[in-house]
């Protein structure tokens, strides 16, 4: 089993605690010769009060993650917890219940229901729930999200970037203290994108939430605290204190090193964090259409 990721580690400040935290996380997707192994044993401690990007090539696992951790889908092995509650043998009601009251999830499909408005989906799981939401904190959501005068809109009216910034006022708007957002700026433009990532680093510092986001962009990673680097399955790396320019130079290692012959790569599981396992063959960073261009900042 590898070391843990912690922010113990990073030289960050200590975290007040641990919000989630998986142990010999894995995740197989299907059987026998079509066996994908999507997460390989990943040890990982997301810190409370700490916004932490997810970055790596796709199909490396960033999506199986942080569903696994959201208590979203069943793992194949290894346990994961939300805050001191073990959640991998939870009852689905339990489990429902813990993920309405503590988490709010962007995916990376919008996942919006097409019968209702932008309202009707951002309020939807608070409805579902039976809260009522606190009406100043959701107009300062839908304000900031630049979503006032398209509230009456169905998903099919509205564009992309504004489905996604939907998706992040549903996620926002019952104030949850785990936040996990797959890609939330994919589809923005940069200055959507930077409200976005805005709002996320203002949920960290100012309201003591704590957020999870997977990002292919160095300049949406660098508005994180830590930057944690999965390859294949594992996380192979990680960043604090990132800046647009030290991820790119941390995606350029990756490339580098897709770009050797395979001869002259280093051997696999030479060292847990050195970040040279795991982005050999198909799926490597240029492969993967990783944009190793930031393009905000
Ligand atoms: N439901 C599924 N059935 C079979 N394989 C799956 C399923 N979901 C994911 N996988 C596989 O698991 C691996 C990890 O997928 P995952 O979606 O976590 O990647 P990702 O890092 O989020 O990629 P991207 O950056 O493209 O979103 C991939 O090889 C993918 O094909
Ligand atoms: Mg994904």
């Amino acid at each position: 089993m590898s070391t843990p990721v912690s922010a113990a580690a990073t030289g960050l400040a200590e975290p007040a605690g641990v919000a989630a935290r998986a142990r010999a996380l894995t995740k197989a997707y299907g059987s026998g010769e079509t066996t994908v192994l999507a997460l390989d044993s990943v040890d990982v401690d997301i810190a409370r009060g700490r916004f932490t990007a997810v970055m790596g090539p796709s199909g490396s696992g960033k999506s199986t993650l942080m569903h696994l951790l959201a208590g979203l889908d069943t793992v194949s092995a290894g346990q994961v917890w939300l805050g001191d509650t073990e959640i991998t043998g939870l009852k689905e009601k339990e489990l429902t219940q813990l993920r309405r009251d503590r988490i709010g999830f962007m995916f990376q499909s919008f996942n919006l229901i097409p019968t209702l408005n932008a309202l009707e989906n951002i309020t939807l799981p608070m409805d579902i729930a039976g809260q009522r939401p606190d009406r100043e904190w959701l107009d300062y959501v839908i304000e900031t999200l630049g979503l006032r005068d398209r509230l009456k809109h169905r998903p099919a009216q509205l564009s992309g970037g504004q489905q996604q910034r939907v998706a992040c006022a549903r996620a926002l708007a019952s104030r949850p203290e785990l936040i996990f957002a797959d890609e939330p700026t994919g589809n923005l433009d940069s200055r959507a994108g930077l409200e976005v990532l805005g709002f996320l680093r203002d949920a960290v510092d100012k309201l003591e939430q704590t957020v999870v986001m997977v990002t292919h962009d160095p300049g949406a990673a660098a508005h994180a605290d830590l930057v944690l680097f999965l390859a294949d399955g594992r996380i192979v790396d990680e960043m604090p204190r990132p800046t647009a320019e030290s991820v790119l130079e941390r995606l350029k290692r990756f490339d580098v090193i897709h770009a050797q012959p395979p001869h002259a790569q280093p051997p696999r599981g030479r060292a847990e964090t050195d970040g040279d396992q795991g982005v050999s063959g198909a799926g490597g960073v240029q492969d993967a259409g990783i944009d190793s261009k930031p393009d905000r900042d």
